[in-house]
């Protein structure tokens, strides 16, 4: 399954070459999550005063399972959007499957480049997707763009701590080889919880920070939570790393994550625009 425009990290190899990204692994096994599952959403849903009745825009919605919650759970609107092709038809076909297909719509496009005009949303959520983009100021000025004034981007990026970082000097190379086969590094290099807030900070002049640490027993519920589909993804992630180099080197690099453990978590940004 590969998206057809090499638009995003990972898949940038040079002229005529298509190198295989997570992202094309995500898209491949029918899989897409965040770190924190549904109670990272909640917390964010709840300080971006998202309510009955909100227009939200659910930027790279995956499988659409945040949206459709909104949708079914928040009686929201909502717009979810994907750059690959194949996470567009599985949000959709969840909505169906949920009865929300009137209330939640999805599409295909780059975070890099939304196609609202300005003021649209209520709020903009964002799971675990900008550190996939490679010009990672452009997607945040996008979010602060199509939000209304005094609504919310509410974003949850994988990341450690700059004291975490200090600490682990003599590891930064596993490290760096982890976020590159998963994801874009910008010019900065990776960027830590602080880097975050300050982008935020620094584009909507606020920002509620907070930094949590990746909990296993809070991943498996996600997984039990998805039932069937985690099994299947399961099953065809052990066929693609049987089968595809690019997807074993992908996913000997997410093993290699495990020994970070008491390190690694992701950081809720919430930031209101003003103005
Ligand atoms: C780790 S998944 C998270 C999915 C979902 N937000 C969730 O929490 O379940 C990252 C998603 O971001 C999407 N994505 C990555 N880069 C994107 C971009 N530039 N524009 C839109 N979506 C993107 C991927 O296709 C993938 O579905």
């Amino acid at each position: 399954m590969w998206c057809d425009r090499m638009v995003y990290a990972g898949v940038e190899a040079g002229p005529g070459k298509r190198r295989f990204s997570y992202l094309d692994l995500l898209a491949s096994i029918g899989s897409a999550k965040h770190i924190g599952g549904k109670g990272a959403t909640e917390t964010l849903i709840n300080e971006a005063g998202i309510r009955p009745g909100s227009l939200v825009l659910d930027v790279g919605c995956g499988m659409g399972k945040t949206s459709c919650m909104l949708a079914k759970e928040r009686g929201c609107h909502v717009i979810g959007l994907d750059i690959m092709p194949r996470m567009v038809r599985e949000s959709r076909e969840r909505a169906r499957r949920l009865g929300v297909d009137d209330k939640a719509a999805f599409l295909r496009c780059d975070a890099r480049s939304l196609p609202f005009k300005p003021e649209t949303f209520d709020a903009v959520i964002v799971e675990s997707v900008t550190i996939f983009v490679e010009e990672v100021e452009k997607a945040l000025a996008e979010y602060r763009r199509v939000v209304k004034n005094g609504g919310a981007v509410c974003d949850n990026e994988v990341c450690v701590t700059r004291d975490a970082m200090g600490k682990m000097v003599d590891r930064l190379d596993d490290l760096k080889s982890i976020f590159t086969a998963f994801c874009s590094m910008t010019s900065k290099g990776i960027l830590t919880f602080e880097d975050w807030k300050e982008l935020y900070e620094k584009l909507f002049g606020n920002v509620r920070a907070s930094h949590h640490l990746l909990d296993m027993s809070v991943e498996m519920e996600t997984r039990r939570e998805d039932g069937l589909k985690s099994i299947a993804a399961g099953i065809k992630s052990m066929w693609l790393y049987m089968t595809n180099p690019e997807a074993r080197k992908i996913i000997d690099e997410g093993r290699k994550m495990m020994s970070f453990q008491g390190e690694f978590g992701y950081g809720l940004f919430v930031s209101h625009k003003r103005g």
